[in-house]
């Protein structure tokens, strides 16, 4: 028995990269996967993937900050598979425009940006939540008896009827220079999950959010080819305490936790899956870095692109 046996579950941006782990560990674990995304080819392969390890996965083809193709994800999923359990809120891959100040990104990027880092994630749950509740908790899910601390009476409340997991980033904790559109957005992630897990637990859905580190995706990949080399990665490595960046099976196994029954008590939180990044003093971080960076005069990072962020 797989731990998500009997449930169904959509995963945007769940053609590559973080999505892509998370769809395959869901599906792994018994869940009947819909990914949504606006890679078509990507996202055959993906489901080809899925079917060939024996799992349960289709396809959607949508850019999902666009109200429709929320509101026809829930339904599909739904019609192909009767019900609607898990929802993993991922996508976005940035885009021309989006680095800047307040006074340098235009006002079109800005809308764009927070229509897909923000909106996409308020139209998801519009439109999931409803169909969660309709298919109330997993048949499989024995309440038991409705006991304990001695002052627990009448109905039990809903519980496991349903989780949503949005994707926020250290970006979403921390702030790099330059880059106001990702940062407010992730940061915005971590305050709309916290009022969903507000709204939605007596419903019996919990709502959760991630904030992963440095995860190498085929993307990411593509980009270490182009711009960086050893030297550099293994500075990225050194920052972190347990000195490497993560995959998007890291991800996707805190995903699979905040989706399962085990979880049940855990909502509103934001779960930083970054190898403990975000716990360091950055001047120790700076003055570590330093006799590397000195010893490695060669080190190239994606950093190196010409987009730099800082200003001496
Ligand atoms: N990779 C990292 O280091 C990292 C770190 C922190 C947070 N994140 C977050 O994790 C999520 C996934 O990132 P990733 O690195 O796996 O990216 P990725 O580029 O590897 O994959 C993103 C996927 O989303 C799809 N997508 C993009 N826009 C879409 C849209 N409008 N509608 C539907 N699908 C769309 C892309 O086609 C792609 O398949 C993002 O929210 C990102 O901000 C990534």
């Amino acid at each position: 028995m797989g731990r998500f046996d009997g449930r169904s579950a959509i995963v945007t941006g769940g053609a590559l990269g973080i999505g892509g782990g998370c769809a395959r560990r869901l599906a792994a674990d018994g869940a009947s996967v819909l990914i949504v995304d606006v890679n078509e080819e990507a996202g055959a392969k993906a489901v080809n993937r899925i079917d060939d390890a024996g799992g349960i996965a289709e396809f959607m083809a949508g850019d999902v900050a666009q109200a429709s193709v929320a509101s026809e994800m829930v339904e599909k999923v739904v019609s192909s598979f009767g019900r609607l359990d898990l929802l993993v809120q991922n996508a976005y891959n940035g885009g021309p425009d989006t680095a800047g100040s307040a006074v340098e990104v235009k006002p079109e990027a800005w809308h764009t940006g927070m229509d897909l880092l923000v909106g996409a994630l308020y139209l998801g749950a519009k439109y999931a939540v409803p169909a969660m509740e309709e298919s109330g908790a997993d048949p499989s899910f024995d309440q038991g008896a409705w006991e304990g601390a001695g002052r627990r009476h009448g109905e039990p409340p809903a519980q496991n009827v349903g989780r949503i997991v949005n994707m926020s980033s250290v970006h979403g904790l921390l702030t790099a220079p330059r880059s106001l559109i990702y940062e407010a957005g992730k940061a915005a992630v971590i305050g709309l999950t916290k009022q969903m897990a507000v709204d939605f637990g007596p419903l019996g859905i919990t709502v959760n959010a991630i904030a992963p580190g440095h995860i190498v995706t085929e993307r990411g990949n593509e980009m270490w080819n182009e711009v960086g080399n050893d030297a550099g990665f293994r500075l990225f490595e050194l920052h972190y305490p347990v000195r490497r960046t993560g995959v998007p099976e890291d991800i996707a196994n805190a995903v699979a936790f905040l989706c399962s029954n085990e979880a049940s008590f855990i909502t509103g939180q934001v779960l930083a899956v970054d190898g403990g990044m975000t716990i360091q003093l950055q001047e120790n971080i700076v003055m570590d870095s330093k006799d590397y960076i000195v010893a490695n005069p060669e080190l190239r990072t994606h950093f190196d692109t010409g987009r730099g962020t800082s200003r001496w």
